[in-house]
């Protein structure tokens, strides 16, 4: 039987997500690079985290800053050199800090060597490496209507790419500079397999695996539904973990991993996936992934359509998250609030004008103290917000763009899809890391590729290391806390206050001992209800101020009882 001792190391850490390009920047050039996160190995240390997480810094057009990989075995000059790389790790396992690498595997950018030369030639022995179509029957080719499939692509406009040369599409889930990888084709996979091979050779120790969900596709490609107000029809049921996805994840692990005795991570990125297919994914015995990022609880806020805002329900977010906590119980879970492709927690979830400080602290508490791995984005633990942006202009990222044309092009007044783009966009989480309260927030010395954020000179990461009970100081408690107590790794999930309208309350027991949370999502005053008083009976308090019967707004609290031994008196 495994003990707790014989875990894999990824159960009791949590992982911290760098997005180069905004961390920090050493040569002055305005964009983050591998020495500028060298440099800042202190404050990880400090922090306690166990795992870094880098998005990508290989060689790319930088079409989607990054996801869009020309050369899997290199780094981009803008972020430094392999030297850097390597430079990087060691530091990092030096200080006990392990290394995850994003595996852009769906796709590559239409700059890679594979891309070009699948493209050069019809017979190309690299053409099958990607989708590659006829025009539908009876139309004009390069014409709207022609395209193999009605697919709308996730960043707007077809799914499908013309290509004049050869008189075929190409499929592009994402931009048409990220052409999609035929995973059908085993050479692909072995490719894949080694470039995996490669970078756990330089000593990193896990993958974040990027939408790897999506890399098997329905190869009859039917159209999909379309939607009202829509122009293009939904992917989801062709490539939406396709039918042979698990067969793919399977054979990554054996072929990868398969005679080394260490233990590395691998996170998939899964959107759209449901819990059961989560299960799949994660099941111990299955070996596929460890866990996956769903989506589900990152939904709660939005309607139908990415960009349709809905009001954040407490009860609609618990319901969400306590289910998958329920439904994961004998797999596990990968936690999270933000990233590079969502808004600021604080300002989504929380109470960024009235209670910055408290409401970034409750929804910390909440999540780093569910059963599964924390991923905390940089800027989270000091409690970032989203950018003040005007204007159309102020905006970088692709996805967001296009969806501006788009909107625009069929009429939707510009303001209205703004207010979407502020709320949502994904540049929300990509502003400069504040460092401190100095020109650009200690990013960089040059101009920054984007904006720093005003707020800088009141939330930065000085300020916050002067001041116990800081955002900061929080994240540093509920990351040792979660080291020094089993209950918080291992422990089973109880939800508390389930029909309540604003508290998440839950507890987690293991052993002898039981851990109750409990936080006030909302800027009122609430009081306790029966059974989270009842859970709090008796239990000493390890994290927040006081045990009183009522929460202040966006009041976190954490207890923690032991129960005597049998016969004790
Ligand atoms: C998911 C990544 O997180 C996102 O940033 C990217 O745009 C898409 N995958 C495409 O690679």
């Amino acid at each position: 039987m495994r003990t707790d001792q014989d875990a894999p190391w990824w159960r009791a850490a949590v992982v911290y997500q760098v997005y180069p390009r905004s961390f920090a920047d050493s040569d002055g050039d305005g964009v983050g690079d591998l020495a500028g996160i060298r440099e800042h190995l202190d404050h990880l240390e400090w922090l306690g985290v166990d795992a870094l997480w880098l998005s990508p810094f290989q060689p790319s057009p930088m079409d989607d800053n990054g996801y869009d990989i020309s050369d899997y075995r290199a780094v981009d000059p803008i972020y430094g050199t392999l030297d850097d790389f390597d430079a990087l790790v060691a530091d990092a396992h030096d200080r006990g800090i392990r290394i995850v690498l994003d595996l852009v595997a769906n796709h590559t950018s239409d700059e890679h060597p594979w891309f070009r030369q699948s493209r050069s030639a019809s017979d190309h022995p690299r053409r099958d490496w990607y989708w590659w179509r006829r025009p539908r029957d009876g139309h004009v080719p390069g014409q709207h209507g022609a395209e193999p499939t009605n697919w709308g692509s996730f960043f707007s406009g077809s799914a499908w790419a013309w290509d004049p040369t050869s008189d075929e599409y190409y499929l592009h889930l994402f931009s048409p500079k990220q052409p999609d990888l035929n995973w059908e084709n085993p050479a692909v996979r072995q490719a894949i397999h080694d470039v995996a091979r490669w970078w756990l050779r330089r000593g990193v120790d896990g993958f974040r695996m990027d939408v790897i969900n999506l890399v098997s596709k329905d190869p009859a490609l039917p159209d999909g539904v379309v939607r009202p107000g829509e122009e293009y029809g939904d992917l989801g049921r062709s490539v939406v973990d396709g039918p042979r996805v698990h067969e793919y994840l399977a054979e990554f692990r054996r072929e990868v991993f398969g005679d080394r005795t260490d233990v590395v991570l691998l996170v998939g990125e899964a959107p759209g996936t449901g819990l059961e297919e989560a299960r799949r994914y994660t099941h111990p015995d299955r070996r596929e992934l460890d866990m996956v990022f769903h989506f589900e609880h990152v939904n709660v806020d939005r309607g139908e359509f990415k960009w349709d805002l809905r009001p954040f329900s407490v009860p609609a977010l618990r319901r969400v998250l306590a289910t998958w906590q329920v439904g994961l119980a004998d797999c596990w879970n990968a936690l999270y609030w933000d990233n590079h492709d969502q808004p600021r927690v604080v300002s989504r979830f929380g109470d960024v004008t009235r209670f910055r400080d408290a409401s970034a602290k409750a929804l910390a508490t909440v999540l780093h103290l569910q059963r599964g791995t924390p991923f905390v984005f940089q800027g989270d633990e000091i409690g970032m917000a989203n950018y003040p942006f005007t204007t159309i202009e102020d905006f970088d990222d692709i996805e967001s763009v296009n969806h501006y044309r788009r909107s625009v092009a069929l009429g939707v007044a510009p303001e209205d899809v703004l207010v979407s783009l502020r709320a949502m966009s994904r540049d929300n989480g990509r502003t400069p890391m504040q460092w401190d309260d100095g020109p650009q927030a200690g990013f960089t010395r040059g101009r920054p590729w984007r904006p720093v954020n005003p707020d800088h000179v009141d939330v930065n990461v000085a300020a916050q290391r002067e001041v116990p009970g800081s955002v900061l100081h929080h994240y540093r408690d509920l990351i040792r806390l979660r080291h020094e107590e089993p209950v918080v790794v291992e422990g089973t999930f109880s939800l508390l206050a389930a029909e309540h309208d604003h508290l998440f309350a839950f507890t987690r027991e293991h052993g002898d001992t039981t851990l109750v949370v409990v936080a006030n999502l909302s800027s009122g005053r609430v009081g306790l209800p029966d059974d989270v008083r009842e859970a709090c009976e008796g239990a000493a308090l390890v994290l927040g101020e006081r045990a009183a019967g009522v929460l202040d707004p966006w009041e976190s609290r954490v207890l923690r009882r032991t129960r005597a031994p049998e016969g004790a008196t």
